[in-house]
């Protein structure tokens, strides 16, 4: 049986992670939130002590082995996804402007990336997969048979961020926010392994001026031109 693997980059915030699990639904296909397994790295590094020293060597030798077994379970729960690290329920921890920076920190780096690769490759399973992230398209799975790209403003995904955090119960600065989906943005598309961009066969959207039904309408739309495909 074909595994069929549609992949969702795009900058933090245009909506990938909300549009992925809705697609994931419609389609019966497994999901991948790749930003998840990056913040979890982020996070184990950092209780570790070695994020602060992870340029050192033997700091980074640790730690591709951590990556490599990092204990891991994404429990499906009604509509929500329990995450867990270690033993211990991070749903909510991982999705903090904190933790969003390890993972950044985390993603820069090459043997760190490497290390998360199989992990990645191992979600896909029949019938088939969503991947959501930066690189799911141009680096982890080059053979998806739809690759889409959603973009947005950085104004309208601050905006947006500011209300998810706000509905978690945080208290959050827009300015503050927009600051650091910019610096966020700029590390993203600079570095040097796997920067955010689109693949050159990938559909892209920007959602800014448009509301996740009609971003939705578009993506399964796109997505069944592809699966009619012979
Ligand atoms: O999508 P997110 O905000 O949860 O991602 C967290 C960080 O991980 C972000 O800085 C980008 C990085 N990331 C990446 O480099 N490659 C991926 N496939 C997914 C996330």
């Amino acid at each position: 049986m074909t595994t069929h693997i549609i992949t969702i980059d795009g900058p933090s915030g245009s909506g990938k992670g909300t549009l992925a699990a809705k697609l994931a639904v419609h389609y019966q296909y497994h999901l991948l939130d790749s930003g998840a397994l990056y913040r979890l790295l982020g996070l184990s590094l950092q209780q570790k002590g070695l994020l602060v020293n992870i340029q050192d060597e033997d700091v980074l030798k640790q730690s591709v082995t951590i990556a490599t077994n990092l204990d891991i379970q994404f429990q499906s729960q009604a509509a929500q996804t329990k995450i867990v690290l270690e033993g211990h329920d991070v749903s909510q921890q991982i999705r903090t402007e904190e933790v969003g920076a390890f993972a950044s920190k985390v993603a820069a780096i090459p043997e760190l990336r490497a290390a998360l690769f199989q992990r990645q490759r191992d979600f896909a399973q029949a019938p088939g997969l969503v991947a959501d992230g930066r690189d799911m398209a141009t680096t982890i799975f080059p053979e998806a048979i739809a690759k889409i790209y959603l973009t947005a403003s950085a104004e309208s995904r601050a905006e947006r961020r500011v209300k998810q955090l706000q509905a978690m119960g945080l208290d959050v600065k827009m300015s503050d926010i927009l600051g650091n989906i910019q610096a966020r943005d700029q590390r993203d598309t600079e570095r040097t392994v796997a920067p955010l961009k689109p693949a050159s066969d990938a559909y892209i959207i920007d959602s800014s001026q448009l509301n996740i039904e009609e971003v939705f309408k578009l993506m399964t739309g796109f997505v069944d031109e592809q699966l009619a495909k012979p």
